[in-house]
């Protein structure tokens, strides 16, 4: 049955953009914030956040949208302010001086950024938050399946304009609520979830990389439902394992293993801990008409401490084991672990593709642990390829605490 699902185009396809942001009704007057002298420099530079110390006034309602000005008077664009948050101020957009329309406008500039990218996939990251100017707002399609996360007091007070533009702009069948992430405590807001519109799908929702078909589970399964920012490290891997073996350590749904098995591969292991995602790697595997796939339920230490089979590519790709600054000594002795232990898994001259999600853990506090985990094995290594997000991210260079995911892959040579 699940062989006969249709596959829905991507939603970036033929909707037309429809100019209706003049036509938005006009809000309630804005309040106002004055930054301290010099704090303009870094939202100048595009990097969206003001702390505490950098306001000097704020007249106006909390969450609602205020138009900031420098200490000389100078204005400087729209954002919303949290009294509850560290981050006090956020802005939306990048200088904009009009708050008519402003949430429209914003996202269906992320729809035409996305546009330009022609990605392989009907699933990708529609609105990367601060990344696309819309600080606290994330929107991921499956098809024609939006899931929304709202992280800030500003956005959940916007979710009427954002649910209405992506209505307008998209068209979906239905959008899912999975505001859900722990950064809402620093907002003061409690976690929320649900259906905003009154078609709920009660099946899995069928998306495609490629000639690889997924089914993803946007209620139950982990993030929104599927790792959007591994696509194009899935698609670099490809050409790579052609009549090769893979082992794919925390492999969630399968993403890496299907691609690696469609590409040719003559064998995949895949290993993850939780129940729910092999189980979702056995349909998705089964949807593909695949074979040779192995499907193991473990705690990757136990199964790295366990097996002795070596193979042509080993991929890691751990959740994040640094949740905060405090975890930092306690997660980078794990890392360094976990990657010694799949480095003995690889073949001589095999690939070694690793990553780390943890925000906390810098790309050079990444390499230095990734050294040190080749010299405690005695293994020679090169870097070989570097990657962060799938372009889709559209990482804003000035905001540098939207770089969490940082990938590596090393060639393991033997000794000339
Ligand atoms: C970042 S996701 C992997 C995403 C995957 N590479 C993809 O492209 O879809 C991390 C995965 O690690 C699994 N995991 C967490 N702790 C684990 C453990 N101790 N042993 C094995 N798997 C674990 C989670 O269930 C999750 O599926």
């Amino acid at each position: 049955m699940l062989q006969d699902t249709p596959i829905v185009p991507s939603i970036l396809g033929a909707t037309p953009l429809v100019a209706i942001a003049e036509a938005m009704p006009n809000r309630e007057p804005l309040g106002e914030v004055r930054l301290k002298p010099g704090r303009e420099k870094t939202l100048k530079l595009g990097h969206p956040w003001i702390f505490s110390q950098g306001i000097e006034s704020f007249t106006g309602k909390n969450g609602h949208l205020v138009e900031v000005f420098s200490s000389k008077g100078e204005s400087l664009g729209i954002g919303y302010v949290n009294t509850h948050s560290e981050i006090r101020l956020r802005m939306l957009g990048f200088m904009e001086k009009k708050a008519e329309g402003l949430v429209y406008r914003l996202i269906a500039h992320s729809l035409k950024k996305r546009r330009a990218l022609k990605i392989e996939s009907n699933a990708f990251r529609l609105i990367n938050g601060e990344n696309d100017g819309l600080s606290g707002l994330i929107v991921d399609a499956y098809g024609d399946v939006l899931v929304v996360q709202f992280g800030t007091l500003g956005m959940d007070l916007l979710q009427k304009e954002v649910v209405e533009a992506l209505t307008i702009l998209f068209q979906p069948s239905a959008i899912y609520e999975k505001s859900t992430s722990i950064s809402r405590r620093q907002e003061a807001l409690f976690p929320k979830s649900g259906w905003l519109t009154a078609h709920q799908p009660k099946e899995p929702i069928e998306i495609y990389e490629k000639d690889v078909r997924f089914l993803v589970d946007v209620v139950e399964g982990q993030k929104t439902g599927f790792f959007l920012d591994q696509r194009e490290m899935r698609f670099w891997i490809r050409d790579k394992v052609v009549g090769k073996t893979v082992l794919n350590l925390c492999s969630y749904s399968g993403g890496f293993s299907l691609h690696a098995l469609k590409a040719g591969a003559k064998k995949v292991v895949s290993v993850d801990i939780s129940e729910e995602a092999c189980r979702q790697m056995e349909i998705n595997t089964g949807l593909n008409g695949l074979k040779g796939h192995k499907i193991v339920e473990s705690d990757v230490f136990e199964y790295l401490k366990n097996s002795e089979e070596l193979f042509d590519l080993v991929i890691l790709d751990p959740p994040a084991f640094i949740k905060s600054k405090k975890d930092l000594p306690k997660g980078s002795k794990a890392y360094r672990e976990l990657n010694r232990l799949a480095l003995k898994k690889v073949e001589p001259n095999g690939l070694f593709m690793t990553s780390s999600c943890s925000y906390h853990m810098s790309p050079s506090l990444f390499e230095t642990i990734l050294l040190e985990a080749t010299l405690l094995e005695k293994k020679q290594t090169q870097l070989i390829q570097r990657h962060i997000l799938a372009s889709d991210h559209m990482k804003n260079i000035a905001y540098r605490e939207g770089e969490y995911l940082k990938t590596m892959v090393l060639l393991c040579s033997t000794q000339p």
